[in-house]
């Protein structure tokens, strides 16, 4: 595991887009699993202006979103799949048919997360999977529990889940219950990770999943055993890492 301290914010933005530039610039038809979040926004923003400078080339690259809320459609502000048009693929020449996520209205769940599954494992899984971590230490949408999950399901959300991604909705009623996730399996086969954090609220569990016990009880944890992982967090994420 290599841990990539930046000075803030914005120098962890840029790093993390240099390695996801690398990606595509040396396999051009490369599958990269994406993230949401407010943590992976300005690495986008990079993306966006590397590409309208004209060093990078989406019309090749292949993408498979981590997760999405059931049961909102995709034209609500707040779906993963709006997300990501609006921070990425409506500013790139990325193909819009070869971009990913999963479908939030699908009435049968179990089909859906079937159907993602079966998508990322006929597109050779993802060259390079971008992550970020919840306070509980969700990656994705796995949330901490007995054991790993292997392949995309739905979930249940956990309270402390809702409750932070409450800031995004006009009230909590309105923050969806369920998700679609990718599994801990689904992204422990990927063959490059690379994770973000950033910020003080973000130091605990940045030690506990990187330096702690290896646990279900803090999925992200799971990622000391993956053969190629960079994270990437600001000083300030960073502070309770040992020295
Ligand atoms: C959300 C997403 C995760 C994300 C995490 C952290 O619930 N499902 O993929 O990594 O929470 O979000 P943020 O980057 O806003 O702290």
């Amino acid at each position: 595991m290599r841990i990539i301290v930046t000075k803030d914010y914005e120098d962890m933005s840029k790093k993390a887009a240099a390695i996801i530039a690398a990606q595509v610039v040396s396999k051009p038809d490369c599958v990269l699993g994406l993230a949401t979040g407010s943590t992976p926004i300005g690495t986008y923003k990079n993306l966006v202006k590397w590409y309208e400078e004209g060093t990078l080339d989406f019309s090749a690259v292949k993408t498979v979103n981590l997760d999405e809320y059931r049961g909102l459609p995709r034209d609500n502000d707040q779906s993963y799949y709006y997300f990501m048009h609006d921070h990425l693929f409506n500013h790139v020449n990325i193909d819009v048919a070869n971009t990913n996520v999963p479908d939030g209205t699908n009435p049968d769940a179990e089909q859906e997360a079937e159907r993602y599954e079966a998508l990322i494992a006929s597109y050779g899984g993802q060259d390079l999977q971008l992550l970020g971590i919840g306070h509980n230490g969700h990656i994705g949408f796995n949330e901490p529990s007995d054991s790993f999950d292997k392949i995309t399901h739905c979930v249940d959300l956990q309270e402390s889940t809702i409750e932070a991604n409450k800031r995004f909705f006009a009230t909590i009623d309105d923050v969806p219950k369920q998700a679609y996730t990718m599994g801990i399996g689904t992204i422990m086969k990927a063959k490059k990770i690379l994770i973000l954090a950033n910020g003080e609220g973000k130091a605990d569990i940045v030690a506990k999943a990187f330096f702690g016990p290896v646990t279900p009880q803090v999925p992200a944890s799971i990622l000391q055993f993956h053969p190629d992982v960079t994270v990437v967090v600001d000083e300030a994420a960073a502070a309770k890492l040992p020295r």
